[in-house]
C-alpha cells in the first residue's frame, strides 16, 4: 500500500535526538516513572504490580480505566470507550474502520499529517479545509459547507489545533456538527491537546458533548505527560463500537494491560496533572510572548490552547533550511512549516521545560542577529 512520507515524524526523528535544545517537542514535560508515581502518591506501586498477570487484558481496555475516562464526558458510557495505543492509533482505527475507496474525507489543513495522508492511502478523496493566519487560524464554516458532499464519510479536525494552537469554540463546533449532520458524516475530533487552555475562558467543549456522531481521539501523551505509555483512547458513538472492535482485531487486539494500570493512576489524578501542566504551558506562553514583543523578525497569532504554536518569521529563507541552520549553528530545534506543507513559520512546543525554552529563545535571538 502506498502512503505519503509523514514529514513531521521523519524530520523530527532525524534532527530531534541530535540537538542540545529541543524546543519543538509537543508533549508537556514527560514524567519519569519515579516522578509520576510519587506525584500520584503511589511510590510502592511497582511492588503491587508484581501480581499482575501479563495476559492480553480486556478487549476494550481495563474496565476501571474506561469508567474513569467515561466520567470526563457528559453522556459517554464505559462501553463507548476504547483504549488504544496512543492518539496516533486512535486516529488510525477511525480511518481503518470507516474509510472506503471513493469516500470523501475533509481534513483541516495544516494538520497533523495523519489526518489526511492516512485516509488518502485507503483510497479516500481528500478535501482540505484550509486555515488562514488572517482569520487567526480559525476555519470558515461556509467553506466547509462548500467542501462536503454526499460521499463525505468523515470530517477530521484537531482541537486545540496542531500546529497553530488555535481553539475552535462551541459556536464553530456546533456549526461543524450541523454541516456534518446534513450529509450524514462523522466528525473525527483529534483532541490530543485537550484541556491545555492558555486562559480558562478559552476552554472549548469536547466534540463528544456536541455531536452524537463524533469520534473523539485522545492520548496519554501531550497533556498527561505519559508519552512513553503509548496509550490513548477513543470515545465512540454506540453504533460504531462493534465495527471498531472488528477492525482492531486485525491491528492491535488489545493495548497493554501494564500500561493501562499506570494510565488508571493518571486518570484518578487527572486534575492534579492538569494543574502541573497548565502551570508549565502558561509560564512558557508568557516567556515566548515577551520574547516576541522584543524580537522584530518574529511574530505569532497567540495560541489559545495546546502546547504548540506557529512562529512567523520575516527572513527570506525556506523554513526547512532555517530550521536545519538553527539546529546546526545554535543547537536549537524548531519544526519547519515545510513539515506541514506550508512556508513562513516554525513550530515551537511550549510544553517544554521553561528553562530550556528561555535558553533556546536566547540562542535563537543570537542567530537572528545576522538577519536584522
Ligand atoms: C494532533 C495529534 N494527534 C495525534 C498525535 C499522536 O500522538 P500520540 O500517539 O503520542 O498520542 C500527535 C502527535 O504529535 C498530534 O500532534
Amino acid at each position: 500500500m502506498k502512503v505519503d512520507t509523514f514529514l513531521v515524524e521523519r524530520f523530527m526523528a532525524k534532527y530531534q535526538p541530535e540537538v542540545e535544545l529541543d524546543i519543538a517537542e509537543t508533549c508537556v514535560k514527560p514524567f519519569t516513572l519515579g516522578e509520576f508515581l510519587s506525584f500520584v502518591g503511589e511510590e510502592e506501586y511497582l511492588e503491587k504490580l508484581k501480581d499482575l498477570t501479563l495476559n492480553y487484558g480486556y478487549e476494550k481496555g481495563l474496565p476501571e480505566l474506561r469508567e474513569g475516562i467515561a466520567s470526563l464526558y457528559k453522556d459517554a458510557n464505559p462501553e463507548n470507550i476504547l483504549i488504544t495505543r496512543g492518539g496516533i492509533d486512535s486516529n488510525f482505527q477511525a480511518f481503518y474502520t470507516l474509510v472506503e475507496p471513493g469516500d470523501t474525507v475533509v481534513s483541516i489543513f495544516p494538520a497533523y499529517q495523519q489526518l489526511y495522508s492516512a485516509p488518502k492511502s485507503l483510497g479516500a478523496n481528500i478535501k482540505l479545509w484550509k486555515l488562514r493566519e488572517e482569520n487567526n487560524w480559525i476555519p470558515d464554516l461556509d467553506e466547509l459547507s462548500e467542501l462536503v458532499d454526499k460521499k463525505t464519510k468523515l470530517i477530521a479536525i484537531i482541537n486545540p489545533h496542531n500546529p497553530t494552537g488555535a481553539v475552535m469554540d462551541e459556536r464553530i463546533l456546533s456549526g461543524i456538527a450541523e454541516i456534518a449532520e446534513d450529509v450524514g458524516a462523522y466528525v473525527l475530533s483529534d483532541e490530543a491537546y485537550f484541556g491545555l487552555w492558555i486562559k480558562d475562558e478559552y476552554a472549548a467543549p469536547t466534540m463528544a458533548d456536541v455531536y452524537d456522531k463524533a469520534i473523539v481521539s485522545r492520548t496519554f501523551s501531550k497533556p498527561l505527560s505519559l508519552t512513553g505509555l503509548r496509550l490513548g483512547w477513543l470515545v465512540l458513538p454506540d453504533e460504531l463500537v462493534e465495527e471498531f472492535l472488528l477492525h482492531r482485531d486485525y491491528t492491535t487486539i488489545t493495548a497493554s494491560i501494564l500500561a493501562e494500570k499506570l494510565a488508571y493512576l493518571a486518570i484518578k489524578n487527572i486534575s492534579k496533572i492538569y494543574e502541573r501542566n497548565l502551570g508549565i504551558i502558561r509560564e512558557n506562553y508568557r516567556v515566548i510572548g515577551g520574547w516576541i514583543e522584543k524580537e522584530e523578525l518574529i511574530d505569532w497569532v497567540p495560541p489559545r490552547g495546546g502546547s504548540v504554536a506557529f512562529l512567523k518569521y520575516y527572513i527570506d529563507m525556506p523554513s526547512k533550511e532555517l530550521s536545519v541552520k538553527l539546529a546546526e549553528e545554535k543547537g536549537v530545534f524548531l519544526v519547519p512549516a515545510w513539515c506541514f506543507e506550508m512556508e513562513g513559520y516554525l513550530r515551537i512546543g511550549y510544553g517544554n521545560d521553561p528553562q530550556k525554552i528561555r535558553k533556546g529563545l536566547k540562542r535563537f535571538s543570537e542567530f537572528l542577529e545576522n538577519y536584522r
